[in-house]
């Protein structure tokens, strides 16, 4: 034992994990020192007696005993040397030292069990207050359904609708967790719809989230924003099933006080949602419908949500979440996911924001509170300069200078992203890294400077006229290069800095990382240590004392270590008293978040299929931070149709001909290829067979 624990050990090792999970105690250096050697052993052995401390426990390489397993502070495993034997007064102070220590080891653990108790009867209090929620039947009933008839762009479309079917057994907000199926009428007459049956239909469920808001149920429409059938009505007209879920979102507060939609609540509840579907489709009650094909689709805040649900296939993090709500016992993997602007892998989203914009000098996001509209309006906000997506923060007509603050800052993030780029290591089809070097140009960049011309080069093919725009440089009917500035001059910058963890935590990023009782919360180290309302450390200086911390306990003689330690102790125990969890989302749930983080991971079945869409003048976000998706993905193997749409900004759904002539595409090739595997199985079953009988 490193230290005794006079205490639970499921209190201490929870007490331990959140404290290392707030990042405070990473930096503390490392006071304990290997066993006394050679020389001092003569001395050890007479003072056995008096001495009680058991040298032993400490001749493990150093290691700071609030550090994770294993993670020692390089250099300090240097075998204690003692020049010359020690004192028996100088025993008694170790002795005595020593004694101080443990009883502040004491009085640290008491107090993090203190804090994990508190916390714990938060979070049953929470519980409490939701025991009585209703139930549901998870289990779907066939015969509740009305049949419609839409116009789906001048063909008209019969299909038979089971509506707001809760999709979880303890829905904390039913509204908000209930489905819709929508079935072409012709499955259940033995048809086929465009070469599909009710086998072998694939599942199209879009989400309708934006701002990391409640998603509300995406029902067929005839007139969408683009002209003519939306999405689901598209999708019923091609053939699809459509399970259209409603979804949690940040704003959601319960009547008794609690708020019940903060992160992770939309993809539990995605996954939810396509866990009813295999439940129920697999017993045969849904009539139609191959729950091997399932697609997701999403815009923007949606589409970092279809991102996440592709990505994180079965991953055992969400188990416990979706066991809390009751969702069905199946599997949440699928088929493919297509994400529009996906505003996504937000913990790292400000330094790739800063790498793109840091030029800019003005930012057009509508007020300094950044606040997003209200959920229930369709309505452009007023202002607004531009078509967005309700929920979407609202773009401002004048611009706000960026102040000299905000570029340090900006600068700052901007160096930090190559440092994360580099760290992903990302290849391009040949193999080549798609690095940065720190002024931020290099391969990566080209690759992003190459998207935007691609863009620029089908809309030429396509006929349409380019040949105004201010950053493009053309030979003939080729775009040839683009002038990065010019570019930033022509989209305008839409956010502040930083884009996404305000300092202030007034973004609907911070919202969204809030817990049951705190409404907004940082979710990067960077923006906590630049917090408004909480004073941090910064951890790379953190770093530095501590380095410099174990290097003098290195040198100093015996009693000296004994003091310095003690000291360091206090000091430690100082600044655990603030609870940073308070300010700073807890790391289990940032991770939950973002895709990037299960992308080739083990035990996670990430879909075979994306299909991801940029708007050239999106300012949403960074175009980095789709294309790090698409790219990490290929890399893992995944096929990836990723491109950058020309002339639109923040936007989806505006290629709805392109989008399901894709999902057709790998939808029949799958057919096919589960065809001749059948094929091919039954064929060697028949020789096996008839082997058998010779
Ligand atoms: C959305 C837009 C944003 O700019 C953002 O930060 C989050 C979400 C959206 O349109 O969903």
């Amino acid at each position: 034992m490193f230290f005794k624990s006079y205490l639970p050990k499921q209190y201490l090792a929870a007490a331990i994990v959140a404290s290392l999970l707030q990042g405070v105690v990473t930096a503390a250096p490392v006071f304990a020192e290997p066993a006394a050697k050679s020389k001092t052993t003569s001395v050890q052995t007479d003072m056995a007696e008096q001495n009680t401390i058991d040298h032993s426990a400490e001749s493990k390489p150093i290691q700071n005993e609030f550090l994770k397993e294993g993670e020692g502070i390089p250099g300090t495993e240097v075998p204690y040397q003692n020049e010359r034997k020690l004192t028996l007064k100088e025993w008694g102070e170790i002795s005595r030292l020593e004694r101080d220590i443990r009883r502040l080891q004491r009085k640290r653990e008491e107090f993090f069990i203190k804090r994990a108790k508190e916390k714990e009867a938060k979070e049953k209090a929470f519980a409490n207050a939701f025991k009585g929620r209703q139930e549901y039947s998870i289990v779907f009933n066939p015969e509740d359904y009305t049949t419609k008839t839409m116009d789906a762009n001048g063909e008209s479309v019969t299909f038979r609708a089971y509506e707001h079917l809760v999709y979880v057994k303890k829905p904390y907000d039913p509204e908000s967790q209930m489905l819709s199926i929508y079935i072409p009428e012709a499955y259940l007459k033995g048809g086929t719809v465009n070469g599909f049956t009710a086998e072998t239909a694939p599942i199209f469920m879009p989400n309708g989230v934006g701002g990391y808001m409640p998603g509300t149920i995406a029902e067929p429409q005839e007139d969408s924003r683009y002209g003519g059938a939306n999405a689901a009505l598209y999708a019923l007209s091609n053939g699809y099933v459509v399970v259209s879920p409603a979804i949690r979102g940040r704003s959601l507060k319960h009547k008794n006080g609690y708020e019940t939609g903060k992160a992770p609540a939309l993809i539990v509840d995605y996954k939810a949602a396509v866990r009813f579907v295999r439940f129920n489709r697999k017993a045969g009650r849904i009539p139609a419908g191959d729950t091997e094909k399932i697609i997701s689709s999403g815009t923007s805040a949606g589409g970092a949500l279809s991102a996440l649900l592709g990505a994180t296939g079965n991953a055992k993090d969400y188990e416990p979440y979706l066991k809390e709500i009751g969702a069905a016992k199946e599997r949440d993997d699928i088929f493919a996911s297509m994400a529009y602007c996906p505003v996504t892998n937000l913990e790292n989203a400000d330094m790739a924001y800063e790498w793109m914009f840091h030029n800019a000098n003005a930012y057009y996001n509508a007020g300094p509170a950044r606040r997003m509209p209200p959920a229930n309006s369709n309505a452009a906000p007023e202002g607004n300069v531009q078509n967005r997506p309700a929920n979407a923060p609202a773009e401002a007509v004048k611009a706000t200078p960026i102040t000299p603050e905000q570029k340090a800052i900006s600068a700052e993030l901007k160096e930090k992203f190559t440092e994360y780029l580099n760290g992903l290591n990302l290849r391009d089809s040949l193999g080549n890294r798609l690095n940065l070097v720190p002024d931020g140009n290099g391969l990566f960049r080209e690759y992003i400077e190459s998207l935007y011309l691609e863009a620029a080069q089908n809309a030429i093919d396509t006929g349409e006229d380019i040949s105004k725009t201010p950053w493009l440089t053309f030979s003939e009917k080729t775009a040839t290069h683009m002038d990065f500035d010019k570019y930033i001059a022509a989209v305008k910058r839409l956010k502040g800095v930083p884009a996404f963890d305000a300092f202030d935590m007034t973004t609907g990023e911070n919202n969204e990382f809030g817990t049951f009782d705190i409404a907004n919360k940082h979710f990067t180290r960077y923006a906590l240590e630049h917090s408004k309302f909480v004073k941090v450390p910064k951890l790379e200086e953190e770093k530095k004392i501590a380095e410099e911390k174990a290097r003098q306990y290195n040198l100093a003689f015996p009693v000296e270590k004994r003091k310095l330690r003690k000291a360091n102790l206090e000091e430690q125990m100082e600044k655990e008293k603030l609870d940073l969890s308070q300010f700073m989302a807890d790391g289990r749930i940032i991770k939950m978040m973002n895709p990037m983080r299960y992308i080739g991971t083990r035990n996670v079945q990430t879909a075979p299929h994306w299909r991801i869409r940029h708007g050239a003048l999106d300012r949403d976000t960074a175009l980095a931070i789709p294309a790090m998706l698409a790219v990490k993905l290929k890399n893992s193997g995944k096929k990836v149709d990723f491109k950058v749409a020309w002339g639109y900004g923040h936007a989806g759904d505006y290629d709805l001909p392109d989008l399901f002539a894709w999902t057709d595409r790998i939808c029949k090739i799958k057919d096919k290829a589960d065809a001749i595997l059948k094929e091919e199985q039954m064929k060697a079953k028949a020789k096996a067979e008839a082997k058998e009988k010779e």
